[in-house]
C-alpha cells in the first residue's frame, strides 16, 4: 500500500521512518510513504501557510490555496482515499485500521493551527478520524499512530513471535496478562500452568485471562459479543474467582 501525507512538519515522521518495526517495514518496502508539504505550494515570498479566520476569533487556519494545490499534487499520479486527522472525526479503533490497511492508497491530511477551511473538508476529504476526545497541536501524531497500527497488520511486518494476530483487539478481546523470567518477581510467582508444558491447559488459561481482562477493563467490548460455550464457561469461572 501507499500512504501520502500532507503535513507542514514532515520531519516529525522520522519517528516512524527511523525506528523499530515501522522503520524496518518502510525500508523493506512493505509500505510506500511520501511526504507533501503545503509550504512548497505557497506562492508568496514568505511561503505563507496560515490565514486569519473569517469572522475573527483566536488563532489562524491553514491557508487554503497551498493546501489544495498540495493535495492535488499528492493525488495526481493515483487518487487515494483522503483521511483528515481531526478531533471531530470518528474515533480510531482496530476496525478502522483493519479497513484502511486494505486501501491501495491513502492520503493523510494533517491539520495545524486551528484546523482547515470547511470547504477543503467538503471538497477533498473522504473521512475524518480522531485519535481520541482531546485536542493535540497537529494531525501528525494521529497520522503516525494510524500508520504504525496499519504496518503491524501488514504481512511480513512482524516476526512470528510477535504476530499481530495475538494483539489486543485482533479477535475483539484484550490480551491477558503475560509473564517472563524470572519465576519470582516482586514476591509474586508466575502462574504454574505457563510452566507446565501442557499446551491445551495453557490455551484455556490464556483464553480465560483474555475474557477476564476484557470483562474487567473493557466490558463494552463484550457487550455486543456472543460467547461460545467454552468462552462462557471460562468467563463464568473467572468471575467466580476460579
Ligand atoms: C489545534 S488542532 C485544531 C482543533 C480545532 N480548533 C477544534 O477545536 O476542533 C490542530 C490540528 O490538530 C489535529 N488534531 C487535533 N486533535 C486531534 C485528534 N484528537 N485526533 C486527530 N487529529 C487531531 C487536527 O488535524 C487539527 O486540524
Amino acid at each position: 500500500m501507499r500512504v501520502d501525507i500532507v503535513t507542514l512538519l514532515p520531519e516529525m515522521f522520522a519517528a516512524l521512518t527511523e525506528h523499530g518495526i515501522t522503520g524496518r517495514a518502510l525500508r523493506q518496502g512493505l509500505l510506500d510513504m511520501a511526504l507533501w508539504n503545503p509550504r512548497n505550494y505557497a506562492g508568496d515570498r514568505h511561503r505563507t501557510v496560515d490565514d486569519r479566520p473569517f469572522g475573527g476569533g483566536p488563532g489562524m487556519l491553514m491557508k487554503t490555496g497551498p493546501l489544495l494545490d498540495c493535495l492535488a499534487a499528492a493525488q495526481r499520479e493515483a487518487r487515494g482515499r483522503v483521511v483528515y486527522l481531526s478531533p471531530q472525526g470518528r474515533r480510531m479503533d482496530h476496525g478502522a485500521v483493519a479497513r484502511l490497511v486494505k486501501t491501495p492508497k491513502l492520503v493523510l491530511l494533517c491539520g495545524r493551527y486551528q484546523g482547515i477551511d470547511q470547504r477543503v473538508i467538503d471538497s477533498a476529504v473522504d473521512e475524518e478520524l480522531s485519535l481520541g476526545d482531546f485536542v493535540i497541536s497537529g494531525g501528525e501524531i494521529a497520522a503516525m499512530a494510524l500508520i504504525d497500527a496499519m504496518i503491524r497488520l501488514l504481512p511480513g511486518a512482524l516476526g512470528d513471535e510477535d504476530s499481530a494476530a495475538s494483539d489486543s483487539f485482533a479477535d475483539g478481546l484484550l490480551l491477558g496478562p503475560e509473564y517472563t523470567r524470572p519465576r519470582q518477581v516482586a514476591g509474586s510467582a508466575a502462574p504454574e500452568v505457563l510452566l507446565s508444558g501442557d499446551h491445551q491447559a495453557i490455551r484455556r488459561w490464556r483464553l480465560k485471562q483474555k475474557l477476564g481482562a476484557t470483562w474487567r477493563k473493557r466490558p463494552d467490548l463484550l457487550a455486543g459479543r456472543k460467547l461460545n460455550e467454552e468462552e462462557q464457561r471460562l468467563l463464568d469461572e473467572y468471575q467466580a474467582g476460579k
